[in-house]
């Protein structure tokens, strides 16, 4: 079922997720997006949320999702899809001016 609206999906690619399995989600999201073109992913890098010690960090619309692998990120955008709430944090106190400034950490 397509969603209704384009989901915006950012990987932390900073200090602490990026060398774990950043590469690999970013893989996964890119094979599943060419997969299913009609759900309208849009996928970007981020390099920090400020919860490193979470890694691996992806957000997708305005949550954070922490501890995710390259099949666990598959499994919680089908979830999201399906209309579940898989465990995450609200990204609302997190600007893109603060995401900025993490940036410079
Ligand atoms: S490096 Fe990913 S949240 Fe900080």
């Amino acid at each position: 079922m397509p969603t209704k609206h384009p989901h915006r999906i950012r990987v932390c690619f900073g200090r602490t997720c990026g060398p774990k399995c950043a590469g690999q989600i970013e893989d996964a999201l890119k094979q599943y997006r060419d997969e299913h073109p009609e759900k309208n992913l849009t996928q970007e890098k981020q390099f920090c949320f400020g919860y490193c010690k979470d890694a691996n960090n992806v957000s997708i619309d305005d949550k954070l999702y922490s501890f995710q692998t390259p099949e666990k990120i598959i499994q919680t955008l089908r979830k999201i899809d399906d209309g579940e709430s898989p465990p995450h944090r609200a990204l609302e106190d997190l600007t893109d001016e603060s995401l900025d400034k993490l940036m410079e950490i």
